[in-house]
């Protein structure tokens, strides 16, 4: 049982916002300068495949610089691209690679050929896109560069990932590309296009850019990752004489919704605004607190869908019953996260059901040590981690290396702000 999370931390920066500053800047003409951007090997997935386009970035005293030639300078890639275990960069290079003038074939590993990748395919081939899946579902992915026209396109899921790769298929295609989706998801894609001089505009949950235009290289600061912060407000919450502060967290209203559940359920995070370029940031300083149960509504969904790990073992620490609903799309993620969320609570003698698309936690549970597989999931491990803080016993996880994927230092900051 820990002793209290005290002190300050600056999370890694946020992987979202970090995918695409390097991506729209490979697609840029000049210079992009990126401060801040994530380390993990997420985001190194994107660096890698982008260098084997013939895209030049490097990196310096903490800083980054991507040299962009514009989209016509991406030339076929001498190798498979590999986009590792991340899912936004194979979905969003689907996008560009679909307009671009070569050839190429997108792979990952074997969690990422699980995951659906015709929810991207559609709308792209519907532009124009030479596009062909393994078994019309999945990855390897093979792309033959085509010239597109824009569409109209109504997602039928809130995802920005599909919403990103169409529009980023927009800024290569003749005409104007519409992206439209059931409840806003995280909108970094629409809040960087202006920077890097794309016509665009917003209508409600409909996003509009203007294709064939060329786009100039910006300046971009990239706050840390709400994502990752939820790890450690969700810790500092439970272990009691916690007060830890969270530095430069990105507040993107679209991200934060792990905040408002946890304030329902009576956690106490204070959001002290920051005045930084970029994105909305704010450091986050959080108290322990004693939590009661609350319900996560769909539509709240979009806006803490990689939290729902973390404010699950808050809620096996909350007084009654938490149904979080509507959660289909967790079955998508690098693993069934659904299932595997409801398998660790239980195993650490925490009390979770699946009900449908549902997850019903139970509250408060005395957890247990125990010796639990994150199934190479990095949202899973360090849920499971930050739940060794308040068991009775050690919670070790094997394959906990994975948290790379996101964190490449969580396992030291563990260590330091443990307190046990
Ligand atoms: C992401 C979008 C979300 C999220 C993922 C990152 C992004 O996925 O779960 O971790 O950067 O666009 P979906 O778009 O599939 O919901």
């Amino acid at each position: 049982m820990s002793r209290g999370l005290k002190g300050e931390l600056q999370v890694p920066g946020d992987k979202s916002i970090s995918h695409r500053a390097l991506i729209l800047g490979a697609m840029a003409e000049g210079h992009t300068f990126i401060d801040g951007i994530s380390e993990g090997e997420d985001v190194r997935s994107t660096w890698r495949c982008l260098q084997s386009l013939r895209v030049r970035i490097t990196a310096e005293a903490g800083r980054v610089t991507v040299k962009g030639s514009g989209w016509r300078g991406l030339i076929t890639p001498k190798r498979v691209l590999d986009a590792g275990n991340s899912g936004t960069t194979m979905r969003l290079m689907m996008g560009v690679l679909a307009g671009s003038d070569l050839y190429a074939k997108l792979d990952g590993d074997e969690s990422l050929r699980r995951r659906p990748m015709a929810r991207v395919a559609e709308p792209l081939r519907r532009m124009g896109a030479d596009i062909d899946l393994k078994g019309g579902k999945t990855a390897p992915v093979r792309i033959r560069g085509a010239a597109l026209k824009g569409i109209d396109f109504a997602s039928p899921v809130a995802s920005a990932q599909v919403k990103s790769a169409v529009l980023l298929a927009g800024l290569l295609a003749t005409g104007e590309t519409s992206v439209s989706e059931p409840v806003l998801s995280r909108d970094h894609t629409e809040r960087l296009l202006p920077m890097f001089g794309a016509k665009c505009r917003r209508d409600g949950l409909k996003f509009t850019v203007q294709g064939a235009l060329n786009l100039a290289g910006a300046r971009l600061f990239v706050p840390g990752d709400i994502s990752s912060a939820a790890f450690w407000l969700i810790a500092a919450t439970l272990a009691p004489g916690s007060e830890l502060k969270l530095l430069n967290v990105g507040v993107n209203p679209t991200r934060t919704g792990v905040l408002d559940a946890l304030k329902r359920m009576g956690g106490r995070v204070e959001v002290l605004p920051r005045d930084l370029p970029g994105e909305p940031s704010a450091d986050l300083l959080v108290r322990s607190a004693k939590l009661a149960a609350t319900d996560i509504s769909a539509g709240e969904v979009p806006g803490l869908i990689d939290e729902v790990p973390i404010l699950a073992l808050a809620a096996s620490q909350a007084e009654g019953v938490s149904r979080f609903k509507g959660l289909s799309e967790l079955r998508h993620k690098e693993s069934d996260r659904l299932a595997a969320i409801a398998a660790l609570l239980k195993a650490l003698g925490g009390s979770a059901k699946v009900e449908g698309d549902d997850l019903i936690v139970k509250g408060p549970s005395k957890l247990k040590g125990a010796k639990v597989s994150a199934g190479g999931d990095h949202r899973l491990a360090m849920t499971a981690l930050i739940a060794g803080l308040v068991s009775e016993g050690a919670v070790k996880v094997p394959d906990a290396d994975c948290v790379e994927i996101s964190y490449p230092s969580f396992l030291d900051d563990l260590k330091r702000l443990g307190g046990s």
